[in-house]
């Protein structure tokens, strides 16, 4: 079969169908102002990217003092509602459904990313940031309203995909890790007491959910971190139990990607459990191994550059969906060229070292240049 073929098949996830199997994965894009309103850049943004089957907005943060950065997206007032309107729209209008994923940074939240109000974590450790508080069971609870609020406004705004963020070691990872969840309540100690914030936030979700009366339209998932090294260990077990945990918590597909950092004695392990293929990362073989404990389907993010790369994660089982990051942000028709529908050549990322380069400047991404002086 072809690869255009395999990514073409229309899957369900939850109550809906994504039309393909090719998901934009959540990308930050800091054009938000001070006030986490959208503005016509992300419009521009997520339109040019038309395509992917799903397309789940960046991570947006769901209480101003969780914000990673000063222009990031919010969901935390009222105010964000005819912005997120907007956002939901254009995504809805490429023919994707339209997703969002609702952040907290937690303790990698700075000062200079809140505008000064002090970060909340789970528990003091040596890497929490300047003035961080360590929350009260009164703040936890608080901060799961919050989620519970912008789910709603997510829903009220269009967006029929809401994912929580429980990877890269932010709130929800803070929770799940022992390295940073030193609590010794009900939200710390034993595994299952650091699962309860995901629990309990994948709860109020699904609680919103159907209070919306949405029950058959929109769904439900988190982006789990399912390992990682310290110093925000999680281990492989334990990630595959929070990913059972979340499924019988309500959520109707997962999104797997690590907790926060892969070391090289992690990626062995992994591979050693995943079974994949040796070209597969480390990062997507945990959808694999994720996805051997749970019956919901999963989407597999991680170094995927060409259809090849994608058709073979889907036919040989590592996921259900697949997610394109940087490979979307390099080239927008990343997802439409896959498919068959643009038949000019893909400008694949090329993955630069150190860092991606559209993340510290996108106008320097080698691809994108190329894409730009072809016309
Ligand atoms: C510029 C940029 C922004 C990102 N923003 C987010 C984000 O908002 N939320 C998230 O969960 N992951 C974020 N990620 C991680 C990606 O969603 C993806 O998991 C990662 O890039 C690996 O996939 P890839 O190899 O296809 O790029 C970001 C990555 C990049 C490069």
């Amino acid at each position: 079969m072809e690869h255009s073929d395999v990514l073409s098949q229309s899957v369900r996830i939850g109550p809906l169908t994504s039309p393909n199997r090719i998901v934009m994965p959540p990308l930050v894009i800091w054009k938000a102002d001070e006030t986490g309103m959208v503005t016509e850049d992300h419009l521009a943004h997520y339109q040019r990217s038309a395509g992917p089957g799903l397309i789940i907005a960046e991570a947006t943060a769901v209480a101003p003092e969780g914000r990673l950065a000063a222009t990031q997206l919010g969901a935390w007032s009222d105010d964000h509602l005819p912005g997120l309107r907007r956002l939901a729209d254009a995504i809805s209008r490429t023919g994707a459904l339209p997703g969002i994923q609702l952040h907290h940074a937690g303790g990698s939240a700075r000062l200079e990313s809140t505008c000064g109000l002090p970060p909340r974590v789970p528990s003091i450790v040596e890497r929490s940031p300047d003035r961080a508080i360590a929350m009260t069971d009164g703040d936890v609870e608080q901060t799961i309203t919050a989620f519970a609020r912008a789910t709603r406004r997510a829903l009220e705004a269009g967006f029929r995909v809401i994912e929580l963020h429980g990877a890269h070691g932010y709130l929800i990872s803070q929770f799940l890790s022992p390295d940073t969840n030193l609590r010794t309540d009900r939200w710390g100690g034993s595994p299952e007491a650091r699962h309860r914030f995901l629990v309990e936030v994948l709860r109020s979700a699904r609680h919103e959910i159907s209070g919306a009366g949405l029950s058959d339209s929109a769904a439900l998932t988190v982006r789990l971190g399912a390992a990682a090294s310290p110093p925000r260990s999680l281990s492989l077990d334990e990630g595959c139990a929070a990913a059972v945990a979340a499924e019988n918590a309500g959520a109707d597909f997962l999104d797997v990607s690590h907790a926060g950092g892969i070391d090289d004695e992690l990626a062995s392990r992994i591979a050693s459990r995943a079974e994949t293929a040796n070209h597969v990362s480390a990062t997507l073989s945990l959808a694999a191994i994720a996805k051997a404990h749970v019956s919901v389907p999963v989407v597999g993010v991680g170094g995927i550059r060409s259809p090849a790369d994608a058709a073979d994660a889907v036919t040989g089982g590592v996921a259900d969906l697949v997610a394109v990051g940087r490979g979307i942000l390099a080239d927008p028709a990343w997802a439409r060229k896959a498919l068959g529908l643009d038949h000019a050549p893909i400008e694949l990322c090329r993955d630069c070292k150190p860092r991606c380069f559209w993340f510290k400047e996108a106008a320097k991404c080698p691809a994108r240049r190329r894409l730009a002086a072809i016309g």
